[in-house]
């Protein structure tokens, strides 16, 4: 089932959360609301729960307007990142509240739950109570209650920040998966990029309330529109553009920075206040040397090593550029206070505006 908003306005306080916001969901997509605490990704979730109604604007399931129909009605399964459960019942209780509201007998109800609770890890679980599991387990039972119900819509309120990283990584591939056997539309919100871009069929990118950038997840990355896209998602170094040079005939196009001209390979347009988006892993760090195109010389700030890869935060005229460089077991790991010299890319993105 498509879900839509149109024509969203919510004000809280006097202060204006959504302007006009229109926001299509295709049916049968993973589609994630990513954005910075704040911008609004729950307040949407919670419009298409119905929890929330609109100050103006149509909350719509296919055709269907449902922006007046009540929570129960809307046939949504939800997993909320604190769990929710019932505490005094057992799993099986859990998982089988759903379809017991909506009237379905007893026996029948208990065999769907425990067919769910398959399908998630959990048949050995059905008598314990939440208290008794872990968080992930619990999560599980979370996923398989809002699932049983065989609902049009599953609603995700960052439902594995809780979790250590592990069972993150772990979990996020189960979510995955009976989504896709369900093939039910599904609206997921993080702040991960991680999380979002290995998820997601498509990823809308949040700034305060307004959606930035809709696309799939390597069409995100890759082609950020705007500096906060391009920052938020892959914590790209942002460079100022001062204007674009006529071609030099050899497909790149040449770019007038502070630290020089810089070619690319982008197609983005180039409008006043644009900047160059660099991404860490594409910067490659040399020994000191005299400069050449496309290069620039800074001294290292910071070290940080991550296992498979080493962070560095390099001091420059522009100021401080993050870079990230494969840790290959015998490669060298440069030390703070060394003078090295940047060569950039040509993969370089413009983007719309500077750094926030
Ligand atoms: N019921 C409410 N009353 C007052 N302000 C609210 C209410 N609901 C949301 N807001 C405000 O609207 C803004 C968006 O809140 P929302 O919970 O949607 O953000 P979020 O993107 O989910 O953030 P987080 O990542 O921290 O969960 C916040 O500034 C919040 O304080
Ligand atoms: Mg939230």
């Amino acid at each position: 089932m498509q879900v839509s908003f149109e024509g969203i306005d919510q004000s809280y306080g006097g202060q204006a959360l959504f302007r006009q916001l229109d926001l299509v969901i295709p049916s049968g997509q993973f589609f994630t609301l990513l954005g910075p605490s704040g911008c609004g990704k729950t307040t949407l979730l919670r419009m298409l729960a119905g929890f929330v109604r609109p100050d103006r604007g149509r909350v719509l399931f296919g055709e269907k307007d449902v922006t007046a129909v009540p929570v129960h009605r809307r046939s949504v399964g939800i997993v909320f990142q604190d769990y929710a459960l019932f505490p005094d019942r057992s799993v099986l209780a859990n998982v089988a509240y759903g379809l017991l509201a909506r009237s379905v007998p007893k026996a029948e109800a208990a065999d769907r739950a425990i067919a769910m609770l398959k399908r998630v890890g959990l048949e050995a679980f059905v008598d314990r109570a939440p208290a008794a599991l872990s968080g992930g387990q619990r999560q599980r039972v979370a996923m398989a209650r809002a699932l049983v119900i065989e609902p049009k819509l599953l609603l995700l309120d960052e439902p594995l920040s809780a979790l250590d990283v592990k069972l993150r990584l772990e979990l996020r591939g189960m979510i995955r998966e009976l989504q896709i056997e369900a093939g039910i539309t599904t609206v997921f919100v993080t702040h991960d990029q991680e999380e979002a871009l290995a998820m997601s069929d498509q990823i809308a990118v949040m700034d305060r309330g307004q959606v930035v950038q809709i696309g799939p997840p390597q069409e995100i990355y890759t082609k950020p529109r705007t500096a906060f896209a391009a920052d938020f998602v892959g914590n790209a170094n942002l460079i100022p553009i001062d204007r674009e040079l006529s071609a030099n005939g050899d497909g790149l196009r040449r770019l007038e920075t502070p630290v020089g001209i810089l070619l690319t390979k982008s197609d983005a347009p180039w409008t006043s206040g644009a900047s160059l988006a660099v991404r860490g892993s594409e910067i490659s760090v040399a020994d000191h040397a005299p400069l050449q195109e496309g290069e620039l010389p800074g001294v290292i700030e910071h070290v940080e090593y991550r296992g498979s890869t080493v962070g560095y935060t390099i001091q420059t005229t522009i100021g401080p550029i993050r870079v990230d460089s494969w840790a290959a077991q015998h490669a060298l790991i440069r030390r703070r206070g060394d003078a090295v010299v940047l060569k950039l890319p040509h993969t370089a993105h413009i983007v719309e505006g500077h750094a926030c």
